[in-house]
């Protein structure tokens, strides 16, 4: 059977000779019958004009040189797809990076509204996903003792830090980020109990001001701490360190969602005090270098690490995103060579976010988590040096069971940047490096800005945090943990076609 379908061509010269008839015809109703009808002339005599220009003169596009107006609806409906689909075609499984299941989730534990779900899972159940295992004797969760983890402990720091919840707030800068969204985060963080990594955003001044734990974190650039010709300023660290909100420093060497690649900030969004913040020029983008000037391989890298660590005297971490585990063991034979070691590593997940990264990185680079996570902590324990770091893992894990995984796989503690974001009203409208983000977030547009209030979003926070914490006891008891520290592999079911290694 034919396909019923508009003949394009034929309604396009509909079209150019319609216009122009009915601009005679409301300009003859607008003379003979009432001089209201002029309104619609002036607009059909417009459209017109437009048409003409679009059919004659205009030499850019193929489509409006063809179609004339007709054609500039395709650019309408192109520039509204992606609404199109979340809000009408899109089912609640299909979108990305987070499905429209995935984030309600997220929105109704930030607004502490119960997310039980009744009938049955809408999952399929016929795939290779991963599963936890229950306990046939699951514990009470009272049972479970309360999460602590202190990093700098290895060393015996007597600035060691000490975390009472698993999950922190994920880099992401300001400037990444606008004014309010740092606010409202930073003001959750403080209330939830939780720190929050300042990005790669320079000196972080919007985070003092609230009060919350901050990971302050060196990029390649070094904005805050970089002298002159892009290299470490101790002063400028040793001050930043100083700051009794300042718990702990990470040097970051790559990030998921664009290894190899520096920090991307488009000059749409350097704002006077994020220029002067970083110390950079407004009229250009910022591109970070691709890595930090002191370390060109394993000996320069590690000696850098020993050097921050003893410039701030704070638990000092690295991020980095896995490229191969034989790069990665060799790292880790330099640090037993010079008896340094960082007091975290972060893992980030090629499927990790960014604030703009170009499109070949952030769908082609890095390795996923799960197989990165696995296979350090599956190093770190043969080469015996588990026991002098800690493991934090960040890559989309934003639900409990996600958490637990990770944790499953090595994680000692879990990082979360767009479950935060998410938790303050993101909608996902893949905006973040324009400028324009509907909701306020990472703009610095005024008037975007308006509608996220600091003083209601930031009880989102601290929502979000309370029930992720209350549901990984929940998990830990099902599982028959009474410490996370108990928690392994051999909690998780992985269907036997599946792997997680590299
Ligand atoms: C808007 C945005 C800005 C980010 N900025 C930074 C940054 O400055 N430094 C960094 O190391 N990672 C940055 N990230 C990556 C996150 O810190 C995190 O590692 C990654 O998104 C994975 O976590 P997620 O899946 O929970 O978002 C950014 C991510 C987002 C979404």
């Amino acid at each position: 059977m034919n396909r019923l379908a508009v003949n394009l061509a034929k309604l396009a010269v509909a079209v150019n000779y319609g216009l122009p008839v009915l601009s005679l015809c409301f300009l003859g109703l607008g003379i003979w019958v009432s001089r209201y009808f002029h309104v619609l002339t002036l607009i059909f005599v417009y459209l017109t004009v437009l048409n003409i220009y679009y059919l004659k003169f205009q030499k850019e596009h193929a489509i409006l040189r063809n179609f004339g107006i007709l054609g500039r609806l395709r650019y309408m409906l192109e520039s509204i797809g992606p609404e199109l689909r979340q809000y009408v075609v899109a089912n609640d499984y299909e979108e990305r990076p987070f499905n429209r299941e995935e984030r309600s989730e997220i929105y109704r534990k930030a607004k502490n509204i119960n997310s039980a779900e009744s009938f049955g899972s809408r999952k399929e159940f016929n795939t290779e996903e991963i599963k936890i295992r229950h306990a046939l004797y699951p514990l009470n969760q009272n049972e479970v003792e309360r999460f602590q983890l202190t990093f700098g402990e290895e060393r015996q720091l007597t600035n060691a830090y000490t975390i009472h919840k698993h999950i922190m707030i994920s880099a992401m800068s300001y400037g990444a980020l606008g004014k309010k969204a740092i606010r409202a985060l930073a003001r959750g963080a403080r209330q939830a109990g939780i720190p929050m990594n300042t990005g790669e955003g320079g000196y972080p001044e919007q985070h003092l001001k609230e009060g919350c734990d901050i990971i302050f974190q060196i990029g390649t650039a070094k904005f805050g701490v970089r002298n002159d010709d892009g290299t470490l300023n101790e002063q400028k660290l040793q001050d930043i360190a100083a700051k009794t909100q300042v718990r702990m420093i990470e040097i970051k060497l790559s990030q998921g969602a664009k290894p190899g690649k520096g920090g991307l900030l488009p000059k749409e969004k350097i704002s006077a005090e994020i220029a002067q913040l970083r110390g950079v020029p407004r009229d250009r983008d910022i591109i970070s270098p691709t890595h930090h000037l002191e370390c060109t391989d394993n000996t320069s890298l590690v000696e850098f690490i020993a050097r921050v660590q003893r410039v701030s005297e704070l638990p000092t971490g690295i991020k980095m995103c896995i490229g191969s585990h034989d790069e990665f063991r060799q790292l880790v034979e330099e640090m037993i060579r010079q008896d340094t070691f960082p007091d975290y590593i972060a893992i980030d997940g090629a499927e990790g976010g960014t604030g703009a990264a170009p499109k070949a990185y952030i769908d082609t680079f890095g390795m996923p988590l799960l197989p990165a996570l696995k296979g350090t902590h599956e190093i770190l324990n043969e080469l015996n040096v588990r026991g002098r770091l800690k493991l934090v893992a960040a890559g989309k894990l934003i639900n409990p069971a996600r958490q637990i995984i990770a944790m499953a796989l090595g994680a000692d503690a879990i990082y979360s940047a767009r479950g935060f974001l998410l938790s303050i009203g993101c909608i996902q409208a893949m905006q973040c490096g324009n400028n324009t983000c509907p909701v306020g977030i990472t703009t610095h547009n005024r008037r975007l800005q308006n509608g996220l209030i600091v003083s209601d979003k930031f009880k989102r926070v601290i929502h979000y945090v309370d029930n992720l914490e209350h549901e990984f006891y929940e998990l830990l008891a099902s599982i028959g943990c009474r410490r996370v520290q108990d928690l392994d592999i051999r909690h998780l079911y992985i269907p036997a076609n599946t792997t997680i290694s590299s």
